[in-house]
């Protein structure tokens, strides 16, 4: 049985390691989601060198070359249209949009921050995770709304901070679980089994209650 498989564009900024695991996620026959799009707002992004590897359509719209947000915008737009995309995924897109254009796709386009939303939105997420003492943080992947690293939630996973932690090893250990989450969010949404009510995410999936984490352990 063929699937209908949501056209989706993943934006990104550099590295590109979460959108090589939506892309691989999606090379699953069933995987509800068809990664069309790579696009970034960086020429030089190594994300984009990959995508362009493993021979996906990207696009480079550098943003230093429009004069105003607005018109960054209405070229990633067109590129959007071009290639008829129905759902965004943000994966390490350091650029904050208008809110008119967050609203044109409210409830289709996603993010992922390395941290429990809402706390620590913004950069340099895991050095205040580390000032604050916490003994847990995480990743979480949101809709999109106007204020960064805002929005209703979809998936979140929780990581122990542990002695002799450098935002480095955090950030390290973070990454690995941002790796397991994005692609089960995109999955969800993708599949219509992630819905927006009000502004909280409701999701129809067979959900395991999983042990609790404790840190220190019991
Ligand atoms: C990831 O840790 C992602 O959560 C973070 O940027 C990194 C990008 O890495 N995003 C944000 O901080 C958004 N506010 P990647 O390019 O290897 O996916």
């Amino acid at each position: 049985m063929t699937i209908k498989k949501t056209r989706t564009a993943i934006l990104v900024s550099g590295r590109g390691s979460n959108m090589q695991a939506l892309v691989e996620a999606a090379r699953a026959v069933d995987y509800p989601a068809e990664i069309v799009l790579v696009a970034s707002n960086r020429p030089d992004a190594a994300g984009l060198e990959w995508a362009r590897s493993q021979g996906l359509p990207t696009a480079s719209i550098d943003h230093t070359r429009h004069a105003t947000r607005e018109a960054f915008e209405a070229s990633l737009q067109q590129t959007l249209d071009a290639a008829n995309v129905e759902l965004v995924a943000l994966a390490g897109f350091m650029r904050l949009m208008t809110p008119a254009f967050v609203e044109s796709w409210r409830n289709r386009m996603i993010n992922i921050h390395p941290s429990l939303l809402p706390s620590f939105k913004g950069l340099h997420t895991h050095e205040r995770a580390l000032a604050a003492g916490v003994k847990i943080t995480g990743c979480t992947v949101h809709f999109v709304r106007a204020e960064m690293d805002d929005g209703p939630i979809i998936a979140q996973a929780a990581v122990p901070v542990l002695g002799g932690d450098t935002p480095a090893l955090l950030a390290e250990r973070v990454l690995a679980a941002e790796h397991r989450i994005y692609p089960v969010a995109l999955r969800l949404v993708a599949a219509g089994l992630a819905r927006c009510e009000g502004e909280k995410v409701s999701v129809s999936h067979d959900l395991k209650a999983s042990l609790p984490l404790y840190s220190p352990n019991l």
